[in-house]
């Protein structure tokens, strides 16, 4: 099949401005009437863009309307490089590679397009644009009139001219690349709306490109993304940050977004033709849910925690799982020593009884942070760091942990809980969601801990029994709690609250606020971000949570098979077998397995059979391939 002629217009297409508009800007930047020559350009443009004033006239008024001269060309044609659209600008590769296929046909200026052409390769006699003509001292006195391009209907006259073989086809924004089409000298239009959408152009065309990635997809020219980044669909719950949203959209993905949670069955519904799917804490996301996915690539948790999300199940769909672990670590530890003050004083229900009009100065109970001991169960990120912030405020610190974890500062380290329950004055939760966690601390650990003893939970709800904590400051043993994070908590802000540690002295309760900072949420927002990017642009699995992690750099002039499979002897060498024998040459390939699933990234040069992508997807053990660029 012989590959396709593409013809690009410039003006909104290749590049994101309209010459002649970028030209009067340079032009009348001091002229006193200048803001209304430019809004006279700007509707010339549109009409005859849109088809409602033929381009010869609309080119000679707009000229008219500019004394322009060669400095004010040059200055513009000096900075087009940066104007480049951009899905152009990502896809220089197809240009160099298919040069002597591509031509660029625009209504616009040949100084000004030719420097973007030479980046892309284009040879000059493939730029086919219109020639200012200047007077002795460099004002443009009009443009050369022999040039079809100069005239109504001048693009598809120039085209047929060229005697083309192959399929043509014409990508541009406005009417004058339609009316190729409609002179039948393109065999396909695209109505190019990366820049500008324009409803009539976009009725005649073949088909509406948002980008230069959707005009190779469909014409199957392999381009820098092998799938069009906007047609990749991303669905954020539970009201993620803006900058995540901002960041995703900015790489070209589709974004869409919902406030609340949904539950399994409105999360089934919802995730039809998802390819990844964004959630904080209060999504669950099952077994039956990743069953149902029939899309799905990864999952980014933008929280800290993924315990509500099945591992397993995604990593036996080949779903990516993704979190921000380190995010909110300092916000949670401000909250903690924030609240140990407030417990040591009893400044919550002296608050409320003020709140009331009682007045109750008094000292007794009330007690300095310094010298006191606290104990941190799990001394992981947040236990850790909650560690060298306590010790700064003059606390002694120890600790426990499942773990071997290196003492900060003058911390010592507990062989057992119970040793710390008996020493601490103030304990505080870290420990992770897992399940084995459940109950951790109740009635028999309370008992164990100094009576007067000061109690924190910011790290999950089920870790502590409840009740008994209820019982244990109800009977005096603990002097005050403060608790984060509960077994059950209300799905969003409508639902109602209940719990046993309700109306209790010196208890406070706040709503899961551990890690909701502003700065945290930015910064989740912004590191899940990162990680999704990597893995769909790169296959970069760092900081995967239920896949090997392989850190990967960009890959550039190959292509990148990214093979998830079971971990079952034998299924690389069938692999670069598949490979080998369809003449592949490969350029690098990392393999990264756990006890359940094995990842091979293999980089490949560029020609290739789709046929052999076919086979790779079928070898045994695939759990999914995917293909990159
Ligand atoms: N309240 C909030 O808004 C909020 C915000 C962020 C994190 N968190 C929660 O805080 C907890 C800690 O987060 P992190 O980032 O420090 O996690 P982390 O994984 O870095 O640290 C957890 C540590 O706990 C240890 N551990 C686990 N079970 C244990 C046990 N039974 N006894 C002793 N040690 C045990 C682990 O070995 C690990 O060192 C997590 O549960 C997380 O979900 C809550």
């Amino acid at each position: 099949m012989t590959s396709p002629v593409f013809i690009f217009d410039f003006d909104s297409t290749l590049v994101r401005i309209e010459t002649l508009e970028a030209l009067a800007d340079i032009a009348l930047s001091d002229a006193p009437d200048a803001a209304a020559k430019k809004a006279e350009i700007a509707s010339l443009t549109d009409q005859a863009m849109s088809g409602q004033l033929d381009f010869g006239t609309a080119l000679r008024r707009r000229l008219e309307l500019l004394a322009l001269t060669r400095s004010h060309v040059e200055a513009l044609a000096d900075r087009i490089l940066d104007e480049a659209s951009a899905s152009i600008r990502r896809n220089v590769d197809f240009f160099e590679r298919h040069a002597e296929r591509v031509y660029i046909l625009s209504g616009g200026f040949r100084e000004v397009i030719a420097p973007l052409a030479a980046r892309l390769g284009i040879a000059a006699d493939h730029v086919l644009a219109n020639d200012l003509i200047y007077d002795a001292e460099g004002r443009v006195t009009g443009v050369d009139d022999a040039n079809p391009l100069s005239r109504d209907n001048g693009k598809p006259e120039v085209i047929k001219a060229l005697n083309l073989t192959g399929p043509v086809v014409m990508v541009g924004d406005g009417w004058t690349d339609a009316e190729v089409k409609l002179a039948g000298a393109a065999d396909r239009f695209y109505a190019f709306t990366e820049v500008v959408s324009r409803q009539k152009v976009i009725e005649v065309a073949d088909a509406t490109a948002a980008s230069l990635d959707e005009v190779l997809f469909a014409e199957g020219v392999s381009g820098r993304w092998s799938y069009p980044r906007n047609r990749v669909r991303m669905l954020l719950l539970e009201n993620i940050h803006p900058a995540a949203v901002e960041r995703l959209e900015e790489a070209g993905y589709t974004v869409e977004t919902i406030k609340g949670a949904l539950d399994e069955d409105d999360l089934i519904e919802a995730i039809k033709g998802v390819h990844v799917l964004g959630i904080r804490s209060k999504t669950n996301v099952s077994k039956r849910v990743l069953e149902q996915a029939d899309r799905l690539l990864a999952v980014a948790a933008f929280c800290i925690g993924t315990n509500q999300i099945d591992l397993e199940a995604a990593a036996e769909h080949g779903v990516a799982v993704f979190n921000a672990p380190y995010s909110n670590t300092r916000s949670v530890v401000e909250l903690a020593i924030g609240l140990t003050i407030v417990l040591m004083r009893d400044v919550a229900d002296k608050s409320a009884a003020m709140h009331r009009g009682e007045w109750n100065k008094s000292a007794v109970g009330s007690r300095e942070l310094r010298g006191k001991t606290l104990g941190i169960v799990g001394y992981g990120a947040i236990g850790s760091q909650l560690s060298v912030l306590a010790e700064g405020l003059g606390m002694r610190v120890i600790f426990h942990d499942l773990s071997e974890r290196l003492a900060l500062g003058n911390a010592r380290r507990m062989r057992s809980l119970d040793a710390l329950l008996a020493e601490a004055d103030v304990v505080s939760l870290h420990v992770d969601g897992r399940k084995d966690n459940a109950d951790v601390i109740g009635a028999a650990q309370f008992a164990k801990m100094k009576p007067g003893v000061l109690f924190l939970n910011l790290s999950r709800g089920h870790v502590v029994d409840v009740d008994a904590l209820a019982e244990a400051v109800t009977s005096g043993r603990i002097a005050g709690a403060a608790v984060d994070v509960f077994p059950e908590e209300p799905r969003t802000n409508a639902d109602p609250f209940a719990s046993p540690l309700q109306g209790l002295k010196n208890v406070i309760l706040s709503p899961h606020i551990g890690g909701s900072t502003e700065e945290a949420q930015e910064a989740i927002a912004e590191f899940a971000a990162e990680r999704l990017l990597g893995y769909l642009n790169r296959g970069d699995t760092t900081f995967c949570v239920n896949l090997p992690n392989v850190q990967l750099a960009e890959v550039s002039r190959a292509h990148r098979l990214l093979h998830i499979h079971r971990n079952q002897p034998g299924v690389l060498a069938e692999l670069n077998r598949a490979l080998s024998t369809a003449g592949f040459n490969i350029l690098g390939q990392h393999l990264k397995t756990d006890e359940r699933t094995g990842y091979v990234i293999t980089d490949v040069d560029r020609d290739y059979d789709p046929e052999v992508l076919k086979v790779l997807r079928d070898l045994p053990g695939t759990v999914r391939f995917r293909m990159l660029h």
